[in-house]
């Protein structure tokens, strides 16, 4: 009798301490991998099938020392998840150069980071997969959307980038990206009231991502998904 499909492997998902994130993490747990959660509001804690370490992705310190200890602890992990994220809905000559730092440092600089920490140990592995959450915003243009666009866009060139670089390595790459999800991330756009948003009730759930990922995450190893989208139904 064959076990749960990902028992024995290492998952970190960055992100995790709510909505996509967090339903990616017990996802992958369900399936029977250790998860190990990061995300700044999450405390040191180690449980049953699960790490979490409180870590600023944006932090390259952080990062360093945060893949040191999960290197150190289980060794290369089986699946990393770029989940975390920020957004910001603006118009482009109402976006400051903070503001406009910071959607790149949370959305682009930060998986970049998480990823430069553990390529070298997968790769040496030969074995691996790496997904990174992009959006609809890496491919599609929206109004208010400069800043979280060009650093979602970004990310979809780095992820093309990677995926060269790792032919013949073992170690695949997929983007996903999500049209809208009914996660806290909308709080302060408040869609119900603003004309132009998909309402929540229309959006996606954290679930429907994570169940992507997981069928992401149990192809054998000699299939490469580079790119899916998944939105909501028209
Ligand atoms: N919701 C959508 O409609 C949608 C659509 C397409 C793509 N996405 C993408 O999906 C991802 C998750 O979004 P979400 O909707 O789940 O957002 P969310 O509910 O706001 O969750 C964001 C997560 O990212 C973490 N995070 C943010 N900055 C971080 C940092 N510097 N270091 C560590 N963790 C950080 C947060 O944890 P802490 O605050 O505790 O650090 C939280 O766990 C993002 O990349 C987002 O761009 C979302």
């Amino acid at each position: 009798m064959s076990g749960p499909p990902l028992s024995g492997r290492t998952a970190v998902v960055s992100g995790a301490s709510r909505g996509i994130g967090l339903a990616i993490a017990e996802a992958l747990q369900a399936a029977g991998a250790h998860v190990v959660r990061l995300a700044r509001s999450l405390a040191d804690t180690e449980g049953d099938g699960r790490t979490d370490l409180t870590c600023d992705v944006a932090d390259a310190g952080a990062v360093a020392r945060m893949a040191r200890r999960v290197l150190d602890a289980r060794g290369a992990p089986d699946i990393l998840v770029n989940a975390a994220g920020v957004f910001l809905i603006s118009p482009l000559a109402e976006t400051t150069p903070e503001a406009f730092g910071a959607q790149l440092a949370g959305n682009l600089v930060a998986p970049f980071l998480v990823l430069r920490a553990f390529l070298p140990a997968m790769v040496g592995r030969g074995r691996g997969l790496l997904v990174t959450i992009g959006s609809v915003s890496d491919h599609e243009a929206f109004p208010g959307n400069a800043a979280y666009g060009a650093a979602k866009s970004g990310l979809r060139g780095m992820h093309a980038v990677l995926a060269k670089e790792l032919r013949g390595t073992g170690v695949r790459a997929t983007l996903l990206s999500p049209g809208p999800v009914d996660t806290a991330i909308w709080d302060s756009v408040d869609p119900d009231g603003t004309p132009g948003f998909t309402k929540r009730a229309q959006m996606l759930k954290a679930g429907d991502v994570a169940e992507a990922v997981l069928f992401v995450a149990t192809r054998r190893d000699q299939v490469a998904i580079p790119e899916l989208h998944i939105e909501p139904r028209n």
